[in-house]
């Protein structure tokens, strides 16, 4: 099992550095190329292990998907064009990957079983399984252990023959680009319109997506409608190269933004605003952040993202604020560690799904290092400490962004720390350890 060493930071971070593409986009990709019609071009695909997931399910499903160093051709049979696959997909770690399958395999003339690991079999699936549910799906799952919900292994689909799924009209009671993914895709295969409302905008790109490949979709605030009434069915080939990935940049920005007299680049990154909660969090808390516009890439905006160390004060964050930095609020209560006074972190329960109930495992982080916090049913309240931190030795629990965020905050703490069972950052930022260190700071995996 690898666990990650980190020495504290005795000098500045300085440099600028590329992360992983983005996985929430790649995956998209890779499932809209599944289902277009033709060879689609997936240029500057990220290895990271959820993105895998989805590949090794689309090819148990028949789809043919060639890797030539970072760039995949994927080719897509249409709408009808998968098969049934041999027996389970594996969805790993990865909740997008379960739960966008979900939606696509609801329409599908043959059943499929969706299983993933330990942490994944706990994460709640009625959130997607009750609306698909609603038009004309099946979708069983397991009993949740903890909760009145259903978990994988899901098992979704046949649609018999001759059926067709039905027009869904849904209000989310959580802001999830995940339930609302699942139900666009459903929803291409749909007799009927389907209309999702969310409390806030989550990110949207699987609509910039769909829009992109001609799909008759609409979206207006936090309503986004699909209506295939006269629509041929028929998605051309991608042809996309996947900006970088702001939530894996999110880590090394924040080592810059805490390390004193660091000045840290992260190179064309996505700056699509349903993402960019992080950048405006650390810019409230009096951070320096810049960043450079670099155009387009997949239809989502890119740029250089420029930071600077200067001394933080605390924030309030809350709102719609939240879902624009929902993997970002681990990192985010790093800076809120080294602030001049409280920061309070509220309307954020959906963290207590995630991959680990990353408000109490981010409590405990916090505390492990000598940082003073109260968890609360939504959120944290973090008093920022101007001593260096602890030394400390965590257990990430299997979950990759809190493994990064203790080995950030292991830069600030006046001894060594070590970070157990950091196998799970290769999930979404493979090169995590290397990219640190190629900015100047010692973190190593061993
Ligand atoms: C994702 C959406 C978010 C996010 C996850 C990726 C996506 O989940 O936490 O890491 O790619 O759609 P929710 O939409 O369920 O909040």
């Amino acid at each position: 099992m690898t666990d990650l060493l980190v020495e504290p930071a005795t000098r500045p971070l300085v440099g600028s550095v590329p992360v992983p593409s983005d996985k929430s986009i790649g995956h998209r990709a890779l499932l809209l190329a599944a289902i277009a019609t033709g060879r689609s071009r997936i240029r500057r695909f990220s290895f990271g292990e959820d993105n895998v997931s989805t590949m090794g399910a689309l090819r148990a499903m028949g789809i043919g998907i060639d890797e030539v160093d970072a760039e995949l051709a994927v080719v897509g049979g249409g709408l009808f064009g998968l098969q049934a696959a041999a027996g389970p997909l594996d969805c790993g770690n990865s909740g997008t990957t379960m739960r966008l399958l979900a939606g696509l395999l609801a329409a599908q003339p043959f059943a499929t079983t969706l299983v993933g690991d330990a942490s994944l079999s706990r994460r709640p699936m009625m959130r997607v399984a009750r609306p698909l549910r609603a038009r004309g799906a099946t979708i069983e799952g397991a009993a949740h252990p903890s909760r009145d919900d259903i978990t994988a292994p899901l098992t979704v689909g046949p649609l018999p023959e001759r059926t067709f799924l039905r027009e869904l009209e849904h209000a989310s009671d959580v802001a999830s680009a995940q339930v609302k993914s699942a139900l666009l895709l459903s929803g291409l295969y749909a007799h009927g319109k389907t209309f999702v409302h969310e409390p806030h905008l989550s990110r949207d790109h699987t609509e910039r997506m769909m829009l992109a490949l001609g799909v008759p979709l609409r979206a207006v605030g936090t309503v986004v409608e699909l209506d295939p009434s006269g629509w041929s069915g028929v998605m051309p080939p991608l042809d996309v190269e996947i900006p970088g990935d702001l939530s894996a940049a999110a880590f090394v920005l924040a080592a810059g933004l805490l390390v004193p007299g660091s000045r840290v680049t992260v190179r064309d990154a996505g700056s699509n605003p349903t993402r960019t909660g992080f950048v405006e969090i650390a810019r409230d808390m009096g951070g320096r952040v810049a960043v450079e516009p670099r155009g387009d890439m997949a239809g989502e905006p890119v740029g250089h993202i420029h930071v600077e160390y200067t001394p933080l004060r605390p924030a309030r964050i809350g709102g719609e604020l939240v879902p624009r930095a929902v993997d970002e609020i681990p990192i985010a209560c790093a800076l809120a560690a080294r602030a001049s006074g409280t920061t309070v972190i509220r309307d954020a329960a959906e963290l207590r799904v995630k991959e680990s109930d990353r408000i109490a495992t981010m409590a405990g982080v916090l505390r492990a290092f000598g940082v003073t916090c109260d968890e609360l049913p939504d959120g944290l309240e973090i008093s920022g400490r101007a001593a260096p931190l602890e030394p400390a030795e965590i257990d990430s629990r299997g979950d990759h962004r809190i493994a990064m965020t203790a080995a950030i905050l292991g830069l600030l703490a006046r001894g060594p720390s070590v970070v157990r069972d950091a196998a799970c950052v290769a999930t979404s930022f493979p090169r995590f350890a290397g990219t640190l260190r190629a900015l100047g700071a010692n973190v190593r995996a061993v």
